[in-house]
């Protein structure tokens, strides 16, 4: 078996690194296309190097454009590759431009595609990642939804065949990543104790291309009676350095590596965030999220308070960390164990059927 996955930003980077290691544990090839559309070693390499990634085959060195010319330019240098490559599989992961460009040159090449994290919807579309997620779901043969409202969400669009519900890859390795850093002390970025700040981070378009979205959040924060630790993505770094005064009680650092993050968030009191991934680590994590957006696609972690949906409202987000969560989190229940695993049977069994797969897989949304 041969599959092509197709990574580029920060999160595809710690989504792949489990499923990499199942398909190799499995003696499967795997070609490993980096698109680049992030670079900075703080965004890209650290992964690499920290979770035991293998280098890349391909690198196509895309870089930062306007998305479409991030995405044709993807498209352009991928589908060589992928012609050239001929795997059984591509798999892409998530809902970025590199999602996105792996997916159209797969579908026009007629290679069966997989995507994981199928299903997710904000239901808006003024979300580049709403596009992206959408055409990627609906050019898709292999359909590897995180949860079961992920699934419910293709089937009201129409899309049951090769549906499977597998959890989640991010969700498995911060469970793992927790249990390695536990103990260890915090990364020097962090200078106060376990339980005594928040955590905040915020990379959001509709936060950051809008000057006064992201400073109406740096308002919330300010009020805080508690320091904040802010790693600065490199979309937000402009915004942080026009800043005409700094909140003091925000300690504003560079990104941190995968495990300093999951260390930073394990003993936060609380996280702010408007990113994906994070507000899925802190309801693993059983760590109070406010999320700084009116809307999530992870609405599993808004059970029991959780996870708040605060928007950019400076009171909205002091309401939101006074409040405390009403019940234990049941993350075990909403994410299960093994999704790597669930991955390849379910890319074994489906390449085994051949192109008539499709309909074997209806019955694991019901
Ligand atoms: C992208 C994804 C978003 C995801 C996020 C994860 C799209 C449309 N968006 O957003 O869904 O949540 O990644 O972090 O694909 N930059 C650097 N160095 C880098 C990377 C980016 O300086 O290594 C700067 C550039 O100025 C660039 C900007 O950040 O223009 C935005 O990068 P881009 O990859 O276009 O989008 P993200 O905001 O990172
Ligand atoms: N992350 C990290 N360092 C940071 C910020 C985030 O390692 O400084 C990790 C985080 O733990 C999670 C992933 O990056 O695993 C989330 O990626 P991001 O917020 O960039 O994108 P999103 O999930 O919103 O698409």
């Amino acid at each position: 078996m041969k599959v092509l996955s197709v990574v580029g930003a920060r999160p595809q980077f710690i989504k792949a690194a489990l499923l990499s290691e199942e398909l190799a544990r499995r003696h499967w090839q795997e070609c490993l296309v980096n698109t680049g559309q992030h670079y900075d070693y703080k965004m890209s390499k650290v992964f690499f190097d920290e979770l035991g990634i293998k280098d890349p085959e391909y690198n196509l060195e895309v870089g930062s454009a306007s998305h479409a010319v991030q995405t044709a330019l993807m498209m352009q240098r991928l589908e060589p590759v992928v012609a050239a490559e001929k795997p059984d599989w591509v798999i892409v992961f998530g809902d970025t431009n590199t999602t996105l460009a792996g997916a159209l040159v797969a579908a026009k090449l007629k290679i069966p595609l997989a995507h994981v994290e199928a299903g997710l919807r904000s239901f808006d579309k003024s979300m580049p990642e709403e596009i992206n997620r959408i055409v990627t779901d609906h050019v898709s043969q292999l359909l590897l939804a995180p949860t079961q409202s992920a699934a419910d969400n293709l089937r009201r669009e129409g899309i049951v065949d090769g549906v499977a519900v597998v959890g989640d890859l991010m969700v498995d390795l911060v469970r793992r990543a927790a249990a390695h850093v536990r103990g260890r002390p915090l990364p020097s970025c962090i200078p106060f104790a376990a339980g005594t700040y928040g955590l905040a981070t915020v990379h959001r378009a509709s936060n950051t291309d809008d000057v006064e979205a992201f400073r109406s959040i740096l308002e919330g924060i300010s009020r805080l009676p508690f320091p904040v630790v802010f790693p600065v993505h490199p979309r937000t770094a402009p915004l942080v350095e026009r800043l005409p005064e700094r909140p003091r009680n925000i300690v504003f650092c560079e990104p941190l590596s995968y495990l300093d993050m999951v260390a930073a968030e394990m003993h936060a009191r609380v996280i702010l965030t408007d990113s994906g991934g994070v507000q899925k680590e802190a309801y693993v994590l059983g760590v109070p999220c406010v999320t700084l957006r009116d809307t999530t696609e992870w609405t599993e972690t808004l059970e029991d308070g959780w996870n708040v949906l605060a928007g950019t409202d400076p009171g909205a987000i002091r309401a939101a960390v006074e409040r405390s969560p009403a019940g234990p989190v049941s993350a075990a229940t909403v994410f299960p164990l093994s999704s790597a695993c669930r991955i390849a049977d379910l890319l074994e069994e489906a390449c085994a059927c051949g192109r008539v797969f499709v309909s074997h897989f209806t019955s694991a949304v019901s």
